[in-house]
């Protein structure tokens, strides 16, 4: 179903049965759920019409008899039952001081390196015979400076030059004409920031005039069918010899299928998309531009290329204005990539006098500590556990994925999409083991207790839960009568050792860091917390498994898809862009492998 929300103009496409708040959120669309749709706040009221469920008993209570004429809901509440037109009225706008306290993007100027450029162009006569490409370069260069066209945008201008007596509109990215129109046409200059992610892809399209975020859409990255995490698919690219025209060729039809669902929702052309700003690992940098990353599986691991390169979208078969600029934003090093640019860039760290911290985790942990004074990155192989990979019952964050966890006496969860639960993700994980170690389910060393132990510390529900299988113990969290078809969702003794060898690598790369810059925990005044498993884990689970240091003074703060962000921002601003460069010059990287201090620090951030 189609929800559009005004006054941004964005639309989206939801099934039957979400919630407005839900489709919301998938728009990117932000909306105040201070309860977080429990129906209590209230805060969410939206203004709606189309096909939508009838009221709901929260509604009706929440809502005055006023409100309810006007076609209040409650987003939270209200659910989709076929095409629905939404105003968001002011007061329920996330504001733009509870936008900068939660650091999703730090505000910057609309200065997009596209533009459309209006022109009237003197008619040719008889008597003047300036051929038209030095007549629209004197019109031009009144205004700007060098007129260089494509040879597609050359070969249009007779036509729109005539149509309409010599006005005509230049498109234009940076220095270079890549489009030409007789009178006001296009409609829109579009572009379209992407965050390539080895798991998924996410993109946004946006009004390149406006700065509006149009439509977004993500996909899961269909190079996982060549393995999960980069090192298989670097190994698939390097030793199958189609493999690297293969990975790169399924990134393209990944992002040919974003732009046909984003211009499709919003109702533009693609045609009208005339940049392009993408930010991903280093790995998928080099997929995306087809150059092989074989050696960034070997040590000394360096890559081929590191800086921010520009194509012309027809060299990568993108379906959009053949002409378009492909900017990919520049990677640090082999490890610490164009997402972790993205992520400095869109929070601004690079700029602060406070030091933050920004941690992004995945197969592998990146992350980044300083400020404006230095800037230092680093990458830890965090293997696949917060990941919800090669658990016993883990999976990624998506429909049945056990996400939070309580232990009150038993056990308490919640699946994603409250559906019965098939596994659990990384954040549930780091959730329960933050609860088991609380409940004294195991100890400091991770060792999960036997039931004849909880039984005596009267932990009598928990005991239940304890399996002993063959020599290794299990804690049943989901038992068949509550699973999805029947199934349990367990964790294992060999779980809680995975999640330990991934979060003592983390912790262990931030004190590494800390120790480089010659600075304590309570120097730290920002934690950023970046990718989507870092916008869901709770700061209180992360620091009680130790995955992160107790930083006193620190605001932790999520940030949701901060390389996206930071995509989008060098799409809008020519500044930004520059930014990404001038951040590539002045962060350093530290290479942890091999470091003696770091092993012992591993050892040490094992424990609980
Ligand atoms: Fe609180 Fe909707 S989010 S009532």
């Amino acid at each position: 179903m189609r929800v559009r929300f005004e006054p941004f103009g964005v639309i989206t496409q939801v099934e039957a049965g979400k919630t407005l708040l839900a489709a919301a959120i998938a728009a990117g669309v932000e909306i105040e759920a201070v309860c977080g749709g429990r129906g209590t706040c209230a805060k969410c009221k939206v203004i709606a019409s189309g096909e939508l469920k009838p009221l709901t008993e929260e509604e009706q209570k929440k809502l005055t008899a006023d409100e309810l004429q006007n076609g209040y809901r409650l987003a939270c509440q209200a659910v989709v039952a076929g095409d629905v037109e939404v105003v968001v009225p002011e007061e329920s706008r996330v504001s733009r001081v509870s936008i900068l306290s939660e650091g999703t993007v730090r505000p910057f100027v609309l200065h997009p390196w596209v533009k459309r450029h209006p022109l009237q162009v003197p008619e040719a006569t008889l008597e003047d015979q300036t051929p038209d490409l030095t007549n629209v370069r004197r019109a031009w260069e009144a205004a700007h400076h060098k007129l260089t066209p494509t040879l597609r945008a050359l070969r249009q201008l007779p036509f729109a030059l005539r149509d309409q007596q010599g006005n005509l509109t230049l498109i234009a990215a940076d220095d270079q004409v890549i489009d030409v129109h007789a009178g006001d046409a296009p409609p829109r200059v579009l572009g379209v920031a992407v965050d390539i992610g080895s798991t998924t892809v996410v993109g946004y399209l946006m009004d390149l005039e406006t700065g509006q975020q149009l439509a977004v859409s993500s996909l899961l990255n269909p190079q996982t069918r060549y393995g999960d995490d980069v090192v298989s698919r670097i190994d698939f690219a390097t030793n199958d010899p189609t493999g690297l025209e293969t990975l790169q060729s399924e990134l393209i039809k990944a992002l040919n299928t974003i732009i046909a669902e984003t211009t499709r929702m919003a109702g533009v052309s693609a045609q009208n998309i005339y940049g392009m700003c993408l930010v991903g690992n280093t790995t998928m940098y080099h997929l995306f531009l087809g150059i092989s990353p074989s050696a960034l599986a070997r040590a000394p691991y360096v890559p081929a290329v590191v800086d921010a390169m520009r194509v012309a979208a027809h060299e990568l078969g993108l379906a959009i204005h053949p002409d378009a600029h492909v900017w990919v934003l520049p990677n640090i090093a082999g490890w610490v990539g164009a997402d972790t640019v993205g992520v400095i860039l869109s929070t601004g760290m690079y700029l602060q006098d406070d030091v933050a911290l920004a941690i992004d985790i995945g197969t592998n942990g990146e992350m980044a500590l300083g400020s404006r004074q230095r800037l230092i990155t680093c990458s830890t192989a965090a293997g696949p556990a917060f990941e919800g990979a090669q658990l016993s019952c883990g999976m990624r964050a998506a429909g049945g994925a056990i996400d939070t966890v309580k232990i009150d006496g038993d056990v308490h969860w919640h699946a994603i999409g409250d559906s019965a639960p098939r596994g659990i993700c990384g954040s549930g994980l780091v959730d329960l083991i933050a609860e088991m170690l609380r409940a004294g389910v195991i100890d400091s060393t991770g060792m999960m207790q036997d039931s004849e132990t909880l039984n005596q510390n009267g932990q009598h529900k928990l005991a239940e839960r304890i399996v002993q299988e063959g020599r290794q113990r299990v804690f049943e969290l989901v038992r068949p009568s509550e699973g999805a078809a029947g199934r349990t969702v367990r964790v294992t003794q060999r779980d809680v050792r995975e999640l330990q060898l991934a979060k003592g690598a983390i912790r262990a790369g931030i004190e590494i860091l800390m120790k480089k810059l010659g600075i304590g925990p309570s120097d730290v005044k920002y934690v950023y917390l970046a990718g989507a498993f870092g916008n869901y884990i709770k700061p209180e689970s992360a620091l009680a498994i130790g995955l992160i240091p107790d930083f006193p003074q620190a605001q932790i703060v999520p940030v949701g898809n901060a390389a996206g962000s930071g995509a989008k921002m060098a799409l809008l601003s020519v500044g930004a862009r520059n930014e990404a460069t001038e951040i590539l010059r002045n962060v350093e990287y530290l290479e942890l492998s091999g470091r003696p201090d770091f092993q012992e620090q591993f050892a040490e951030a094992m424990l609980f």
